[in-house]
């Protein structure tokens, strides 16, 4: 349910209006309702069409444009405020913490994907990094079922291996216990030094460096705009806390007409 009050989202509009460099940081909470939407009540109706008549076969063969877009729409919003400001000569970054590569796919260009791209492989040998968009990807994972406890490992040599070099590949993602690139925190550190309107999208908030980044624009006296189902440890530094779905939030803040 979104609690915001019309006012706010004005006044949230006059500062996105005079803002020269807008950066976006997102979270999990953005992709909730990409794969997994609400089918019932205000939040399943997007544009004119309910959920349960999008999220069908017969909808995917008569446009199938229209359902991806469903899928994405939180997504296609930011990229669309993106082509908008870029137009208005003005700088629009997004800077993510997921994996799933759905910004990447809306068409966001300005994008850095802080934790990596579940879609992107690496050879453990060079550091090479290639897209690899295969699905199983590779022929040892076809027909095993995640929840089979008991199945054997998987010989590495079937495992996914570059097919020039040979060696074993890896996602190209940040594990635990692992450092963030170099060049991303290079390139954050940049945006966070050109910011001058903040937006925080479906993240806890808890996880280090990302949940640090609204506390250091709140000393700079950046303006902060929170958008979140539940309240976090940025809500308190935050000017705006926009209480709701981020599939719903995003168009309507930056004023996007997708809804
Ligand atoms: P979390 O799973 O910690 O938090 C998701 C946030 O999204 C919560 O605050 C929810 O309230 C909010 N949320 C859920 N649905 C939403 C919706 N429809 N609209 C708006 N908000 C919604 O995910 P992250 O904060 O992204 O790192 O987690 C950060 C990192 O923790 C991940 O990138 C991952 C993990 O450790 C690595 O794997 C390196």
């Amino acid at each position: 349910m979104v609690s915001t009050t019309t006012g706010k989202i004005a006044e949230f509009r006059r500062l996105l209006s005079r803002a020269h460099s807008v950066l976006v940081l997102t979270g999990a909470g953005i992709s909730a309702e990409s794969g997994v939407p609400t089918f019932r009540g205000a939040a399943g109706v997007w544009r004119q069409f309910r959920a349960t008549d999008l999220a069908t076969p017969s909808a995917f063969a008569r446009s199938p444009s229209l359902v991806w877009e469903f899928y994405h729409y939180p997504h296609v919003a930011l990229a669309e405020a993106e082509k908008r400001f870029e137009k208005e000569g003005k700088r629009f970054n997004v800077i993510t913490q997921n994996v799933d590569g759905l910004h990447r796919r809306a068409g966001t260009q300005n994008l850095i994907e802080m934790h990596g791209n579940l879609f992107m492989v690496r050879r453990t040998s060079c550091e090479f990094i290639e897209e690899n968009n295969g699905s199983p990807i590779c022929e040892a994972f076809a027909n095993r079922r995640s929840a089979d406890e008991n199945s054997p490992e998987i010989d590495e040599k079937d495992l996914p291996h570059c097919r020039k070099c040979k060696s074993l590949l890896r996602p190209h993602i940040v594990w635990f216990g692992e450092h963030i690139w170099n060049d991303v925190t290079e390139k954050v550190e940049k945006e966070i030094q050109l910011c001058d309107l903040f937006l925080v999208v479906g993240t806890s908030s808890v996880v280090y460096p990302a949940a640090g980044y609204a506390s250091i624009l709140a000393e700079r006296n950046i303006p902060i705009a929170e958008i979140n189902i539940e309240t976090t440890p940025s809500t308190s530094i935050a000017t705006y806390h926009f209480h709701g779905p981020a599939a719903q939030l995003i168009p309507q803040l930056l004023s996007v007409n997708i809804v």
